[in-house]
């Protein structure tokens, strides 16, 4: 029996340990319960918040969630009394909306899009004394990449993880229980607040290459992911813009990201290469083997990609389709990659045309997958191109680490493991889609429907697909007196799973339908929408406060939008909050929250030990080197280590390693002679001389500081410790909520030895020619290696940089362990 039912309950009760300054609101509890059934999660956010105030005033609430989530509730209680939201039509809600503006007496509405992660805000003034409970309630559809599922939660104060609990046949907890004392002491709660992510990542056990199959109240839910084959080897052909729009940091970027792309080819694909501008060029007429002298050649020529003139797409997309139709390759998949980003401004520049002419020429034969760079290109069209040609349009953001998402895109499709995928079912209507032209190790395919024939004693599930070489075919069936869930819990979620994939489907189908089409599948949507109180693009939630019926709308935002477009609302809501005392429930407030308990339930017949959170449990150091290229390896996070020691001049630095998802070091000590001693950590730095103790902190202005053969420069997030003939930088690091410091080393004495696991003054290897994998002659010894990127956080710009990975003993001679300190 496989039945896969995979519940993960994630519960966070906090409570302020300290009232705000002025002491007149309360923030008493705030809680997060995720439940995950299967894939499909469901988040509830409670905030409770009372005014101590003897007046009234404006309480706000403000949450993150995930973008590819659908609101599903919104209410707020007052004194007994619940407003709950109300999701219409979007005209509708615009309508009210309006109304109410011209009453002079709504607020705007509220909501902006981020990369992952989109704004829920709102407000409300509460009575003297009186207490209000925001509770908002998302629902997603988990997707499987890479080989797992990812819940993320945006939960300011939950930067420690405490214990994992074991695991049980059926339940299992992970548990997090920070003390009041680590929380308050913890280096990161500083003025951002415990600010980050919670991410739980998780894969399923599959009994059956068939698939799971779960089946409640007429709605089943198939998930299939065969593992049981080969990979196909693919014909790709990467088209990337090299137009002017390109110059800089994002033509680098692409030339980064394709270089280690095409390492990682198989050596039975074949590949062809174009880039284009006003005109297009092609590295080889054909697509060619990616053996490692072709793809050696390729990388010379990405290499020497340089950006300048205009944008011709379809000349570049049809010479792709050519050379791939020119050159077929007996059982293999073919797949186009186009990376662009600007709109077409030369050739052929009507959008509709290209459509026409790319669905033409490629016949349905094949996916084309488009990237998007930034936010000049217009994503609505790549999105119908590919949507019209069996791939997907994805946007990478122009930022530090735009190189891996390209290679994380590609890794998404790197091995197809089926073509032509079909899979059919008896008795059910209403399917979601059930055709899928490739399907790729690590994704999932998932297929709902209602089922219609009760009569059915089995309920049957067959897939028919294409191999590498043959042609595969999927049977299983199972019982329906067997399916009927046990669990009550899943009666509504598969229901509401097939809801949430309907509407999705639906919006992507309208990109591509006309007319009467287009009108029926918006009908369906919105039906369903309103139906399940979804807030997609085709509804709003209309929040309608006790005083005097004032109303906000809720929208989904698109990406690109500013937000608060209703400047007339918003005007009106920034006047009226002057002459209230305003208080936003906002990340600055975090801090003053104590963080009481937070548990995670997994519960499933069939569950897999899950990776919690840690994007990281390791940190990777880079180390320069005497030659060309430096060398990085990985110390586990969460212990105190020595980081340099200069026994001559007296001189030890110590850090400690963040608990893990960490990024960095948490705090930093140095100690010079023997009355020396300077403490950082990300809130203060405390140097003590042997009689004086200076205090300093990050923000302040440029300070030096200047004693004996010791001196202190402290600027913004960078102080430049010269102690001796040793000068040290220590960065204060602050990126996408987290906040870490990291350690250069500028000058050292080279005569001497030193010791700590940033390792000696210069090391250098050799790079051993001719094996398969690569492999370095270090210190002796033959050290097997790979080319990685990392960030080089001794910069504070933090450069993406590339280096070769190798095991920490290699650089060291010795064990981790022998590194190990009790004592900063
Ligand atoms: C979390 O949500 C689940 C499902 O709705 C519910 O059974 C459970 O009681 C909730 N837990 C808490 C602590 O609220
Ligand atoms: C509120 O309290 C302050 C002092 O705590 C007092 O001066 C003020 O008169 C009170 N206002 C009302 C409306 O009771
Ligand atoms: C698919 O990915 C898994 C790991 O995610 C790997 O173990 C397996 O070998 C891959 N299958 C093929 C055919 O490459
Ligand atoms: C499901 O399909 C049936 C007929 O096949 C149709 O009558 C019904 O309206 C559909 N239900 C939904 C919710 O689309
Ligand atoms: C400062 O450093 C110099 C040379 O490194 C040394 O000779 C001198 O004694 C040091 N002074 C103090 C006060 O430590």
């Amino acid at each position: 029996m496989d039945k896969v039912a995979l519940t993960l309950t994630l519960f966070g009760l906090l409570f302020t340990c300290v009232n705000l300054a002025k002491q007149d609101i309360d923030i008493y509890s705030f809680h997060i319960n995720s439940t995950v059934t299967s894939r499909y999660a469901t988040t509830v956010i409670t905030s409770r918040v009372a005014n101590l105030l003897n007046q009234s005033q404006e309480v706000h609430f403000e949450v993150k969630i995930p973008k590819d989530a659908f609101i599903s509730q919104f209410k707020m209680t007052i004194e007994e009394k619940t407003y709950d939201g109300v999701v219409k039509e979007k005209e509708e809600a615009q309508q009210q909306y309006n109304q109410a503006v011209s009453r002079g007496q709504s607020a705007g509405l509220v909501s902006a899009v981020g990369r992952t992660l989109e704004d829920f805000k709102t407000s409300v003034t509460v009575a003297a004394f009186s207490k209000v409970t925001f509770e908002l309630t998302y629902e997603e559809l988990l997707k499987r990449r890479l080989g797992k599922y990812e819940l993320l939660i945006n939960a300011q104060p939950m930067q420690f993880i405490d214990e994992f609990h074991s695991w049980r046949s059926k339940v299992a907890w992970v548990k997090f229980y920070p003390t009041r004392d680590q929380q308050t002491k913890c280096d990161v709660c500083s003025k951002n607040g415990l600010n980050g992510n919670l991410i739980i990542m998780y894969d399923v056990e599959r009994q059956k290459q068939s698939g799971d199959l779960t089946v409640s109240n007429g709605y089943f839910v198939h998930y299939f992911a065969p593992t049981d084959i080969q990979r196909i080897p693919k014909n790709v052909v990467f088209i990337i813009d090299r137009s002017g729009s390109m110059s800089g940091k994002k033509i680098e970027q692409t030339r980064l990201a394709m270089l280690r792309i095409l390492s990682d080819l198989a050596v039975d694909d074949h590949f062809g290469l174009i880039t284009f501008s006003g005109h297009i060029q092609t590295w080889k007429p054909e697509l060619l083997k990616a053996t490692e002298g072709h793809v050696e050649e390729a990388k010379m020529f990405v290499k020497r990609i340089t950006s300048g003139g205009s944008t011709d797409i379809n000349d570049a997309v049809l010479k792709a389709v050519d050379m791939i139709n020119k050159y077929p390759q007996e059982g293999s998949a073919s797949i186009l990659i186009l990376l662009t980003d600007g709109d077409p401004t030369t050739g052929e520049t009507n959008p509709l045309k290209i459509q026409e002419n790319v669905k033409k020429a490629i016949g349905e034969k094949f996916p084309l997958y488009s990237l998007g760079f930034g936010f000049d290109v217009s994503f609505e069209f790549l999105k119908k191109l590919s949507l019209e040609n069996n791939g997907v349009g994805r946007r990478i953001y122009e930022d530090s680490d735009a190189d891996l998402q390209l290679q994380g895109f590609y890794e998404e499709v790197a091995i197809p493991l089926l073509t032509d995928v079909h899979l059919n079912y008896q008795g059910v209507a209403n399917l979601t889609q059930s055709t899928f032209n490739q399907y790729y190790n690590g994704s999932e395919i998932v297929v709902a429907g209602q089922i219609t024939d009760n009569s059915l004693e089995s309920f049957t599930t067959e897939v028919i697909a294409l191999s590498k070489s043959t042609k595969v075919v999927y049977h299983s069936s199972v019982l329906t007196g067997d399916l009927s869930s046990d669990r009550p819990e899943h009666e509504n979620f598969i229901k509401r799973l097939w809801a949430f994939l309907t509407v999705k489907q639906l919006l992507e189908k309208m990109v591509l339908l006309k007319d009467v089409e287009k009108e029926n599948a918006k009908k369906e949507a919105l039906d369903l929408s309103l139906e399940y109180k979804f807030v997609t693009p085709l509804t709003s939630m209309v929040v309608t406060k006790p005083q005097d019926e004032e109303i906000q709308v809720a929208h989904k935002p698109k990406e690109g939008e500013k937000p608060n477009r209703h400047s007339s609302g918003s005007t009106k809501i920034s006047r009226r909050q002057k002459a209230l005392s305003k208080h936003v429930m906002s990340p600055d407030l975090y801090p003053y929250l104590f963080f009481f308990f937070l548990a995670v339930r997994i519960e499933s017949p069939t569950q897999k030990p899950l990776t919690t959170s840690p994007p990281s449990r390791s940190i990777r150091i880079l180390k320069s080197s005497g030659n060309a290229h430096p060398l990085c390896y990985d110390v586990p996070l969460a212990q105190k280590v020595r980081l340099q020691q200069n026994v001559p001049s007296d001189f030890s630095m110590n850090g400690q390693l963040e608990s893990f998802g960490g990024k960095g070091f948490s705090q930093i000590a140095i100690h010079y002679k023997t009355n020396h001693h300077l403490l950082l950590s990300a809130t203060e730095i405390i140097y003590n001389d042997g009689q004086k103790t200076v205090k300093f902190s990050w923000e302040q202005d440029l300070t030096h500081h200047e004693r004996e053969n010791v001196s202190l420069i402290l600027r913004s997030n960078e102080m430049d410790v010269t102690m001796g003939n040793i000068r040290v930088v220590i960065l204060l690091h602050k990126k996408d909520g987290d906040v870490f410091l990291w350690p250069a080393i500028w000058q050292q004495p080279k005569d001497v030895s030193l010791m700590g696991i940033l390792g000696e003054a210069d090391i250098s290897y050799e790079e051993l020619p001719g094996s398969q994998t690569p492999t370095l002659k270090l210190k002796d010894q033959e050290v097997k290696t790979s080319w990685v990127m990392v960030k080089d956080y001794r910069l504070a710009s933090a450069p993406v940089v590339g280096c070769w990975l190798v095991p920490f003993q290699a650089v060291a001679q010795r064990e981790l362990a022998d590194f190990t300190v009790t004592q900063l």
